[in-house]
This record gives C-alpha cells, structure tokens and sequence, in this order.
C-alpha cells in the first residue's frame, strides 16, 4: 500500500513531487516570492528545545482536545486548501471523511471545487472558510447560504486583501481554469496516476470543476473569471464586515490570518469565538514572521477567545510546542493535501494517524499526561535572535 511507505508527513510531499503535474505540485507546495516566510514558519519551531521530565507517570495520557464545546480525538485539524479536489479526486471530500473518520476537525475553502452542501452531507462537522467581497448585501446571503447547509463553524481568512505574487504558478504554468497548452499534455502524459485517477475521473463523472464555494451566496458553479473580479473587490473588507458577520451568523465565528495581537484583541471585542494565527502558509505577504513567534503575544492579547494556530506543522513535536506556547488547537495545510493526492483516503488516513502517534510518543517521553501540562516551563529558547 503506498501509504504505508510515508514515515512521517514529509514523505507525501517527496511522494506528491513525483505524482503530480508539475504546475499542481508547485500550487500546492510552493508560496511567494522568496518563500522567505514559509520558511520562517518551519524554522521557529527548531528555536525551541523540549526540558523533559522524568519517572512521573505517563501511562493515563491523552490528546483529546475541547474547544468550542466539543471534544476532538487531537488538538489539530485539517486547515482549508482551494482547489484541493484539483490535487485529489474529489479532495474536500476525502480530506473532510478522513477527518471524521479520526475525529479531528476539517476546514473546507471558499475556493474549493466541490459544492458545500455535499461536502457537509459528507461531514456534518466539517467547518465552513470564506472568502468575502466588501459588498453587505452579499456578506449577508453568503452567511445564509452556509448557515442554511448546515455549518456551525463559519470562519472569515482576513489575510488575503488582494491577490498574492506568486511568481512560482507563473513559472510553473498554473493558472485557474488550467489552459490547455503542449506543456500541460505532456505534463499529464509523464504524470499518468494522477491523470487518470484524479483528472479523467473528475472530468467523466462530475464534469469541469468550477468554483462553487467562492463568495458563495450563488448557489450556483462560477466560472472562474468572476471569481477573480471578486477577489479584487475584497480590498474594501475592514472591521464592519466581521460586525456584520456576527450580528448574522448564529454559530461559531473566527477570523483566520491575525498575526498581530491588537487584531486579536478587537477581534475578540468584535464577538469572535477564535482567530487562527496564521501567515496563510507563507502564501500572501512573503516576510511575514512565522505564526509561532507573534503566538505567545496574542494569546496574552486575547485570553478569553480560543486562540489557534497553523503553518509549518508537520511533527507531533511541532503541535506540542505550538500548545506550549499559548495555541489552544492547530490546523495543517499541504502535508495533508499531498497524502489525499497520492493515496486518496488512506493517505489522508495514514497521515492523521503518523501526526496523532508522534504527539501521543513524544507526550509521554517529554513527561506529559495532558495538553494542558504542555507548558512554557516545557520549553527553552535554543537559538535564534
Ligand atoms: C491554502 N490556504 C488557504 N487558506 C484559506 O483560508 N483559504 C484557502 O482557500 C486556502 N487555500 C490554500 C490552498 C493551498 C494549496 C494551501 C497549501 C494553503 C492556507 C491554509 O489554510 C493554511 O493557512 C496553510 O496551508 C498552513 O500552512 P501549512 O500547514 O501548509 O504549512
């Protein structure tokens, strides 16, 4: 079975370079400019060293995490990725059943491929991201729209207010829709698994992919084009939308991509459940710092809201250091992606179950019983500024 070979999540990306077209591999993995904050967010976790403690009693331990009144088999989560059903067949679907499967929450994009309601009619836990034009009107059926699929979880990514630079999808020819071009054929002769079993089956049983999430009030497919036109208007998104939003949407409410810890705090003063701290993987402003290091701020900023995490998470270790240093709860984007690519649901099976082994192992020789002994004390500075 291929995904047994991944070891740790690492290995799907290795796995994933070698069976997707490169424009889609170089969508998923890459970032922008010089990756530099990408980068950032893998490195601040190397800063910390873990101070273990000895002959305590580690044999009661748990991972199990509540948040938002609910409990989940592990503190992380699958973050929201567009396009993923581009990588994977039907990948929102598959990410989102093999969250449920293990009890771990999934997040599906706005900028997804498959329709929201059959995503939820998959996972009635699955969370709900999205994307807003500045216009209230349209805030307003989009909040319906999710509220009436059924979501409980609806977050708003802040962190986007105009289209990123990403310079490596122009050098690697990938654009939305995908043009057909001499390049892309022989791309998809020399990638024949992913051709046949995520491309030519998307195509034959569900037709052209279409966004259908994307500034969603439409419940309707929309082309790609306009999708783009709306992604232009989101620069007039600013605090009154998050009001609007809470004063509409009855279930759960965070806002996704606050690095800074005023943002936190009038987010939480705005009626916000939860942020995720987050610098979108690295894929919007290039220099961003890396989210664990704004963190401990931010908690501190916003104590009484649910205070999340993502970017760079690929070890039980790193979501045990990003728990210690304030986070309540962590997402992970690619590795995830690159499992449900290569090895559709048991990829995303195996990957969940490598994460979750790491974090129960590595509790246990660190000392801990329970999330919450995971701690500053656990902790010391080992480099870095
Ligand atoms: C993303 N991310 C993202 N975020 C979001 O709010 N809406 C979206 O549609 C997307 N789309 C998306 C596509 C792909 C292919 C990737 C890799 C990422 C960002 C994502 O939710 C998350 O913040 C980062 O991916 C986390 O970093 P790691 O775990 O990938 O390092």
């Amino acid at each position: 079975r291929i995904a047994q070979r991944a070891l740790c999540l690492d290995d799907f990306e290795t796995m994933s370079r070698r069976h997707l077209p490169r424009p889609i591999f170089g969508y998923v993995a890459g970032a922008t400019e010089r990756n530099a904050a990408l980068a950032d967010s893998a490195r601040a976790f190397t800063e910390y060293g873990f101070v273990p403690r000895v002959l305590r009693d580690v044999s009661q331990r748990s991972t199990k995490a509540t948040i938002f009144n609910r409990e989940w088999a592990a503190p992380f989560g699958i973050a929201p990725m567009g396009l993923s059903a581009l990588a994977a067949y039907r990948g929102d679907i598959v990410l989102t059943e093999g969250a449920k499967a293990a009890n771990i929450p999934m997040i599906l994009s706005g900028s997804s491929l498959i329709r929201m309601e059959e995503v939820i009619a998959a996972n009635p836990d699955t969370w709900f991201q999205a994307y807003l034009p500045g216009d209230a009107t349209r805030v307003e059926a989009l909040v319906d729209r999710v509220a009436a699929a059924g979501f409980g979880t609806l977050l708003l990514t802040v962190d986007t207010a105009v289209l990123p630079n990403r310079e490596n999808n122009v050098r690697n020819g990938f654009s939305t829709p995908l043009r057909p071009s001499l390049r892309l054929a022989l791309d998809g002769i020399t990638h024949p698994m992913w051709s046949i079993n995520t491309f030519l089956k998307t195509w034959r049983l569900h037709g052209m992919p279409h966004f259908e999430n994307s500034f969603a009030e439409r419940g309707a497919p929309i082309l790609a084009s306009n999708v783009l036109r709306d992604f232009t208007a989101r620069d007039h998104l600013n605090w009154e939308h998050l009001a609007l939003i809470r004063r509409r949407w009855p279930g759960w409410l965070i806002v996704k991509g606050v690095m800074h810890p005023e943002d936190a705090a009038r987010a939480a003063a705005e009626g916000a459940d939860g942020v995720i701290v987050s610098n979108h993987g690295g894929r919007q402003l290039d220099g961003t710092s890396a989210p664990l290091r704004v963190l401990p701020e931010i908690k501190a900023a916003a104590p009484n809201i649910t205070v999340m995490l993502d970017g760079g998470i690929r070890r039980g270790t790193d979501v045990m250091k990003a728990l210690a240093l304030g986070a309540d709860f962590v997402f992970v984007g690619r590795p995830m992606l690159h499992a449900a690519a290569v090895a559709g649901r048991e990829g995303v099976d195996r990957a969940i179950s490598l994460l979750l082994g790491e974090l129960e192992r590595n509790m246990a020789l660190l000392g801990v019983n329970s999330l919450a002994e995971l701690t500053p004390e656990c902790l010391i500075r080992v480099g870095g500024p």
